[in-house]
């Protein structure tokens, strides 16, 4: 039988996607009501226009279905100013507390009051445009694939390309100050982008670029998270610095294309963190390592070796080869995103391959 209490029950398993916590437990149920086996009640969500309004609406239907309720009818209402400032309160509270927590359980080595607890990699490269946001994104998803919690840092404050890279359209929900991270192919997200309108430069300067970076961190609810990538813009310059001081933890790994000079002013950005930061660099990834013509032959468009070489004078492994080529995504397809391979394209697969060294590296 339909009880309100075996309802609440049922919904109990239910969470909100962004927060990942169950709806009864958030408050969110409200007013139930049974009239044979047709239930309606009202969700209170955390703000009106909430993006994943219909994935919320399905999962409640569906636990109620399931306890044998022919029609469910799901109003929605929207939290009142104190509600949410409660909620964005606790959300703090339970941030700051899990913070503190893991700082003092004897793991100081590795983390860094007040930001997420978890193993950070920042992609790095010498020169700009060869394929550190691209390698950010996709090794990123093939973490996630892998059945890994994962955010990324949009770290390049100014050049910003992830979300579109992932086709991301979604904007992050804001309750209060507290800022949710967009999730996309299981990655969480946050990005500059996110903050801009209309793809409007951003001009801001050093000191609040670093504010932006800090906010990032500290002010978006990442919750649990096995590994935090960062998307750096290239070179050596404030960012890259500013990351490195805020995250001395950072491990990083360096993407170059099997040019001679690209591989020569990879080393740079290698130098920087091997002497300045004294981050552990994983490896070397070469992205753009051949095109496969037709035939099947490969033609080394950007020269070769530059990877090898570069991970010779670091004295890192070179973690992967990545050719060149187009994820072949189609418009239509409603997970469409221009920049990410699916796992059953082969650099899907090198992606895959380059997830499982990551691991194992960071793990060892
Ligand atoms: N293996 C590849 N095959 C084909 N195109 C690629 C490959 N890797 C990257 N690209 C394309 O090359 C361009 C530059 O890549 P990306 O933006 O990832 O580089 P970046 O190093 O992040 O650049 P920036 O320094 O501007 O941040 C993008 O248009 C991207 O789609
Ligand atoms: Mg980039």
């Amino acid at each position: 039988m339909l009880t309100t209490e075996s309802i609440m029950e049922a919904l109990r398993e239910v969470k909100d996607p962004e927060l990942n916590k169950s709806l009864v437990s958030l408050n969110m149920i409200r007013n139930i009501q049974i009239q044979g086996n047709d239930v309606s009640l009202d969700v209170i969500l955390t703000i009106r226009g909430c993006p994943l309004k219909i994935k919320i609406q399905e999962d409640v239907e569906n636990a109620i279905r399931q306890l044998g309720a022919e029609r469910v009818t799901v109003t929605f209402g929207a939290m009142t100013d104190e509600e949410r400032a409660a909620l964005s309160a606790s959300l703090r509270a339970e941030q700051h507390a899990s913070r503190e927590n893991a700082t003092t359980q004897g793991r100081e080595a590795s983390s860094t009051p007040g930001i997420p607890q978890t193993n950070y990699i920042a992609i790095a490269s010498g020169k700009g445009g060869v394929g550190k946001s691209t390698v950010t994104v996709n090794l990123a998803v093939a973490l996630a694939r892998a059945g890994k919690k994962v955010g990324i840092i949009d770290a390049d404050i100014y050049g910003f390309s992830v979300p579109d890279m992932m086709g991301i359209e979604q904007r992050p929900t804001v309750i209060d100050e507290v800022i949710l991270p967009v999730e996309r192919y299981g990655v969480k997200v946050i990005s500059m982008g996110f903050f801009v309108e209309d793809n409007a430069p951003v001009v801001w300067r050093g000191p609040i670029l670093g504010k932006m970076l800090r906010n990032f961190l500290h002010e978006v609810h990442w919750g649990e998270l096995d590994y935090l990538l960062l998307d750096l813009p290239p070179g050596t310059g404030d960012i890259a610095l500013d990351v490195h001081q805020m995250i001395p933890q950072s491990k990083e790994i360096i993407v170059t294309t099997p040019h001679a000079t690209a591989a020569f002013v990879a080393a740079r950005a290698g130098a920087m963190a091997l002497s300045t930061t004294k981050h552990e660099i994983l490896g070397v990834v070469e992205n753009m390592s051949w095109y496969t013509d037709r035939n099947g032959d490969k033609e080394y468009v950007f020269g070769r070796g530059g990877g090898e070489k570069l991970a010779e004078s670091l004295n890192v492994e070179l973690l992967c080869q990545i050719p060149l080529g187009a994820p072949g995504n189609v418009l239509e397809d409603p997970e469409y995103s221009p920049s990410v391979y699916p796992t059953h394209h082969p650099t899907g697969k090198l992606y895959d391959e380059l997830a499982r060294k990551v691991t194992q590296a960071v793990t060892t």
